[in-house]
């Protein structure tokens, strides 16, 4: 090598490190982009729920790779000008759709801690990999479970109930099938759940190499619980058939409209079968918080999984999914895989195992428990439930007022947070679709839908803890206004709708 290939400057001296030239001045500026977030949630009920992304907005994101440096002062004036305005809207108390959580400021704050530390959780011995330990511990107690109970963070309750079913075929098949894959015995394994569950149950068994065909979606009764008597029926004809049930997921407060399974009878019904009893728990699962819903939520206690997500009812910030299982070994054994570069040694960096690495199929992973943390040492267990119980009470105003307007239909049971309902129009499934696109762009509130027996209903979902009375209010007297808008509109075409003001 020769001389002038060593000669390299300093680093500061270059100006190559990526750290500030004036650490006053980004001082200043993080000051700024903190107050501005902290008024961001003080004040978003001055703000539309969301709003509809201009061109010229949508243009700013269709730039050329940034070759040279822009000032952070420019990029986070671009970030306040053409990104915050025109996010999902979840923050805000009038968003209803889909079951999204409010986060808080808590988990704001956590998320800039966490991205200080910048700590990687796939392992090795260091205080956050602590933290997540904490909370598996916490969740365990939360449900329930024994001490040897082990769990992981994951994005959202998709690749929890994903991590399940793997953990299911493991502990069905042993380690082997890692090596050998589900070919022979493995391909005849089934799963059950109900016709209700969330469409992820069946690409996890897609993604899992077992095909979607090998779950079967077992019919509910009229509050979408699944029928334990046909699911019963179902394992003994696929038994005789010659097929290998090894898997049941339950539903704790299904995707349409929050229906939770009887818990207690799948579980009973698991042991004598000797399945596998996962439940998908994505929002529902938290209730246990809540001295008013967990009575409901019986049996849960039983699981040997449950997927949930703290980005939901938890209010921490996204994304925080979450996988418990009862026995820590089977979770282990299910992922766990020596490699060189991850030996585990007795003393310094490389010890503490199992790492989260061996519970799941990422290495290296984010800091999502310390927002947990904080939220769950912030507020308390018993505050996050007064929370649930509300958003129930919010739900069931919802119904009164949707059952004393004879304007409106209700459409299905509220068994939890999610009220599913709709305009009376002889076009109801053309005039609902219109009103909630019309709620959305007016900015006043951002329910979802869904479609209950081929008829499409206004699905207002109920999670926000800064949801009040008066938004539930809000949202019946736009879709009453907008409702008679367009159902004259539809009578009388000539006539244009004007938007409502938000
Ligand atoms: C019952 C149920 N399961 C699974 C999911 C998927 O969860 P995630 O979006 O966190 O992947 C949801 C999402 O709302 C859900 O309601």
């Amino acid at each position: 090598m020769n001389r002038s290939a060593l000669e390299i400057a300093p680093l500061a001296a270059a100006g190559e490190t990526l750290d500030p030239k004036s650490w006053d001045e980004t001082r200043a500026l993080a000051h700024r982009m903190l107050d501005d977030m902290i008024d961001y949630a003080a004040t978003i009920r001055e703000r539309p729920v969301w709003q509809p992304i201009p061109d010229v907005v949508r243009a700013q994101f269709r730039e050329s790779l940034p070759r040279e440096p822009t000032d952070l002062g420019e990029v986070y004036h671009t970030f306040s000008e053409f990104i915050l305005p025109y996010a999902t809207g979840n923050v805000h108390p009038g968003f209803m759709g889909w079951v999204h959580g409010g986060g808080s400021v808590v988990g704001m704050l956590a998320e800039m801690l966490a991205a200080g530390l910048n700590a990687n959780l796939g392992g090795r011995d260091h205080v956050p990999i602590e933290v997540e330990r904490q909370i598996v511990e916490w969740t365990g107690q939360m449900f329930g479970f024994p001490p040897g109970a082990s769990g992981v963070f994951v994005t959202g309750t998709s690749m929890a109930n994903l991590l399940a079913v793997l953990v299911a075929r493991t502990s069905t098949l042993g380690i082997a099938a890692r090596q050998h894959g589900i070919a022979g015995e493995g391909g005849l394994l089934t799963a059950y759940t109900s016709k209700a569950a969330h469409g992820c149950i069946t690409r996890a068994m897609d993604v899992a190499g077992f095909g979607s065909d090998a779950l079967r979606c077992i019919g509910v009764d009229r509050s979408d619980r699944i029928d334990v008597g046909a699911l019963r029926e179902q394992i003994a004809r696929d038994r005789e058939g010659g097929r290998k049930p090894f898997l049941v997921v339950a539903s704790a407060g299904t995707v349409d409209i929050g229906a939770i399974d009887n818990l207690v009878a799948i579980a009973q019904l698991c042991r004598e079968e000797r399945l596998w009893f996962h439940v998908d728990g994505a929002f529902g699962a938290l209730g246990v918080l809540s001295p008013a819903l967990a009575p409901r939520l019986a049996g849960i206690e039983q699981a040997d999984s449950i997927a949930l997500d703290f980005h939901k009812w938890g209010q921490v910030p996204y994304d925080a999914g979450f996988l418990l299982v009862r026995d820590g070994e089977r979770h282990r054994d299910a992922f766990a895989a020596p490699a060189a570069y991850l030996r585990r040694e007795v003393r310094g960096l490389a010890t503490g195992t199992p790492w989260p690495c061996d519970l799941g199929v990422d290495l290296s992973r984010g800091f999502r428990a310390l927002k947990t943390w904080f939220t769950l040492k912030t507020f308390g267990t018993e505050r996050l439930g007064a929370i649930i119980t509300r958003c129930c009470a919010l739900a069931r105003y919802l119904q009164g007022r949707i059952e004393a307007e004879p304007r409106l239909e209700l459409m299905a049971p509220v068994n939890l947070n999610i009220v599913c309902f709709r305009y009376r129009s002889e076009h109801a499934d053309h005039v609902n679709g219109e009103i909630v696109v019309n709620l959305q762009e007016s900015g006043i509130a951002a329910p979802s839908t869904t479609v209950l027996d081929g008829r499409l209903a206004i699905r207002a979902a109920i999670v926000n803890h800064r949801t009040d009375v008066s938004d539930i209010d809000s949202l019946v007297a736009a879709v009453l206004e907008f409702g008679a808008r367009r159902s004259s509109a539809l009578e009388h075409p000539s006539r244009i709708a004007p938007r409502l003001a938000v």
